[in-house]
């Protein structure tokens, strides 16, 4: 794993954003696998600028979501369909019918992952997939125990995960307690991998990431057999390893 250790957060999403905009102008048609949460919003936001500035384009790029929660239509502004829209696709070229998320409100889960692996197969592969890291070792929403070979499928969310996205909610029982996710398997075959990760209150799962054993029971261990993963991390994520 290639480590870029910057300053802080703002350092973190001005590298993250140069990484990919020089991806998507390298490749003729880029693939990108993209994640929601509080940590890729700053590189979103310099996404935005670049195109308003017309450093890059994205009439070409697809793009694939790693998740969504279960049981929220795309109009609730807590879905990550909305969140997409609201913090980049709304404000860069991208056409619509080039970007997929998992479908979370549906009536049958198991028809909808299975549609969205042969979306992603049929995309060829992805090119560049963005990572966050959970406080317990979650990719995507792949929680402790579940398969390196998983493909997408419906989680249940792990207690602490509602926890720590419960800030986006009214209320904890309002976070839903399912989500699908493109699975361990599905994200390994992505050709490269970035992971963004940031602050203090990340440095025991960045440890744990670099040093522990890779194991089911830390899914990101995984990221150590993937031939082309690059961490770009903040000192405060990486103040408990050498
Ligand atoms: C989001 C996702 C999650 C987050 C992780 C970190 O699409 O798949 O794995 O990347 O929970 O979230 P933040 O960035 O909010 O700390």
């Amino acid at each position: 794993m290639h480590i870029i250790r910057v300053k802080d957060y703002d350092a973190l999403s001005e590298k993250a954003c140069n990484y990919v905009v020089n991806q998507i102008r390298k490749l003729d048609k880029p693939v990108l696998g993209l994640a929601t949460g509080s940590t890729p919003e700053g590189l979103y936001e310099r996404l935005i600028d670049a195109y308003r500035k017309e450093k890059v384009t994205f009439k070409n790029v697809k793009t694939f979501n790693l998740d969504e929660y279960a049981g929220l239509e795309k109009k609730n502004s807590n879905s990550y369909y909305f969140y997409m829209k609201d913090k980049l696709f709304n404000h860069v070229d991208i056409e619509m019918n080039h970007v997929q998320l998992p479908n979370g409100d549906v009536s049958d889960i198991e028809i909808e992952c299975s549609r969205y692996e042969k979306k992603i197969r049929e995309a060829g592969h992805i090119d560049l997939q963005l990572l966050g890291l959970g406080l317990n070792g979650h990719i995507g929403f792949n929680e402790p125990g579940s398969s390196f070979s998983s493909r997408t499928h419906i989680v249940e969310l792990d207690v602490s995960t509602r926890e720590a996205n419960a800030r986006f909610f009214d209320s904890m029982k309002n976070v839903p307690t399912q989500a699908i996710t493109m699975g361990i398997g599905t994200i390994m075959e992505s050709k490269e991998i970035l992971l963004l990760v940031s602050g203090k209150k990340k440095a025991e799962a960045v440890k744990q990431l670099l040093e522990g054993e890779i194991s089911e029971s830390f899914p990101a261990t995984v990221l150590r057999n993937h031939e082309k993963v690059t961490m770009i991390a903040d000192e405060g994520a990486l103040s408990l390893v050498a």
